[in-house]
């Protein structure tokens, strides 16, 4: 790919997308892409990608589908992703094609036409208002005549979030993998592609051990920090600017994830008005970090108290306000999270008896879409906040103010843009003393080296770690 400015059909939005897959600017992630092109290759070869939320798992598949296939199809689980509503999904999708009567459709099998149309008259169209839900899926829509449906068509079925139907749909499902690799006999391009985000390819898919030579498991680890680096500098050229003095900053910050970067990215961009590529460089200094930390801040602030009046709800009193413990600890650390060990010492800082069952409970819950997946379980074990801001905002909200119990209502957030440029600049997230910030804002005794000291968001804080 050319990377050069000066031709302006693209906008920064293009360039910088904290939002969506990664496609002008995109970073070769060449420990994978070999791996995922020969799976693609090679027929009767089934695919499962997984890894972290934010890996690039979406864009790295795109990237390549492009590359190698004409069309492919998408379907998207959720937890209450049944078999039947995957099938008439994938059916669904394949409308666009078999009622096709252009040219192109001439070389399509009239007998699977026909009856795919005589299927789809059954169930009724998508498009004629019936709704997914309530449709039935007939007899003789199987995983088998739906494979052989997309392998007339030489398609590729990307199931995304394949790991979160419940387990009571999970059998056919991984059934259907063995039908689509067994179908590669009569249509050498048909397969699935399962994505899950998930740390191990067992938690995608829990296939029969025959099939192991006809899956192939990839592991999509996240961005490390070189090709973060490359991300920014691909974009800085892109739109001729340059914030080199930042690129550090924002590196470090991300932990990681390339769509903070893109965010960062996208935002000093948009501060300078930088739409287009500039007609000559525009410069960033260290001072900009500011209104860049605020835009992200202000673009976030309504999420953010909504997930974490999520994480935080109580049903009812217990014992423990477990949640609330759990994200205080982990917000005591720094971005790249916590063992479990090290939670619980922080926790029991305070409850010397915490049980340790109740953490694995809790950090199961705060990982699931019911309380706002807002932790991960990271590939070297330890337990962080998805997105470093959340790590931020609980530190402030959490440890620094004392919050009610039930609801954390702060208007305007009670995070400031100082904190956060400070937070960038510095790398270093809020200091905590030796004895931990759980004891100073539950009123256990501070000792000296949790003592309040440098002003951030106009309160009082505790000493730096360099202290
Ligand atoms: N190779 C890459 N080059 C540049 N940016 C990338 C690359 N891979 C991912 N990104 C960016 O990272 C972010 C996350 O990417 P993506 O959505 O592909 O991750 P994912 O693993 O599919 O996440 P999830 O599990 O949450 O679906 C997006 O902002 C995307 O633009
Ligand atoms: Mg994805």
């Amino acid at each position: 790919m050319s990377l050069s400015p000066g031709r302006s059909s693209f906008d920064v939005f293009e360039v910088f997308t904290p939002g969506t897959q990664a496609r002008l600017n995109y970073v070769p992630r060449l420990s994978v892409e070999g791996r995922i092109t020969q799976a693609l290759q090679t027929p009767g070869k089934q695919v499962i990608v997984y890894g972290e939320s934010g890996s690039g798992k979406s864009t790295l598949l795109l990237k390549k589908l492009e590359e190698l296939y004409t069309e492919h199809i998408t379907t998207r689980c959720s937890s209450t992703t049944t078999f039947e509503e995957l099938l008439l999904d994938g059916f669904d999708q394949l409308d666009q094609y078999y009622t096709d009567t252009s040219s192109n459709s001439s070389g399509r099998s009239r007998s699977l036409t026909a009856d795919f149309l005589r299927i789809q008259a059954t169930i009724g169209s998508s498009t004629s208002g019936s709704q997914t839900a309530s449709r039935i899926v007939p007899p003789q829509l199987t995983a088998h005549r739906l494979g052989q449906f997309m392998g007339e068509l030489g398609l590729c079925w990307v199931i995304e979030d394949f790991h979160k139907p419940d387990e009571s749909e999970k059998t056919q499902m991984n059934q259907t993998l063995k039908i689509f690799s067994d179908l590669a006999s009569e249509f050498r391009r048909v397969k699935i592609v399962a994505i899950g985000a998930t740390e191990t390819a067992r938690e995608v898919v829990e296939y029969e051990p025959e099939m192991a030579n006809r899956v192939d498991e990839i592991l999509v680890p996240l961005l490390d920090d070189d090709e973060l680096r490359m991300l920014l500098e691909n974009g800085q050229r892109l739109m001729n600017v340059d914030f080199t003095s930042l690129v550090d900053s924002f590196v470090q910050y991300a932990t990681g994830m390339a769509s903070v970067c893109h965010q960062l990215g996208l935002n000093a961009c948009l501060e300078k008005d930088v739409i287009t590529p500039a007609q000559r460089t525009v410069r960033f200094v260290e001072t900009d970090l500011r209104p860049i930390a605020k835009r992200y801040l202000n673009d976030c602030s309504d999420t953010l108290k909504k997930t974490f009046d999520m994480a935080l709800h109580r049903e009812r009193k217990r014992k423990y306000d477990n949640c609330r413990l759990i994200l205080m600890a982990i917000a005591s650390g720094q971005l790249v999270g916590m063992h479990n060990y090290e939670i619980l010492d922080q926790i029991r800082k305070i409850h010397h008896d915490y049980p340790s069952g109740n953490l694995t409970n809790y950090l199961n819950e705060l990982m699931s879409d019911k309380r706002g997946a807002m932790l991960r379980h990271s590939s070297d074990g330890r337990f962080r906040f998805i997105d470093p801001l959340h790590h931020v905002y609980a530190q402030i909200t959490l440890i620094e103010e004392p919050v009610s119990d039930f609801e954390l209502d702060f208007s305007p957030s009670p995070l400031s843009a100082d904190y956060l440029a400070q937070v960038l600049r510095t790398g270093v997230i809020h200091p905590i003393g030796e004895s931990g910030f759980l004891e100073s804002r539950w009123g256990v005794n501070m000792t000296d080296g949790a003592q309040r000291t440098g002003p951030i968001n106009g309160r009082t804080v505790g000493p730096t770690s360099h202290e």
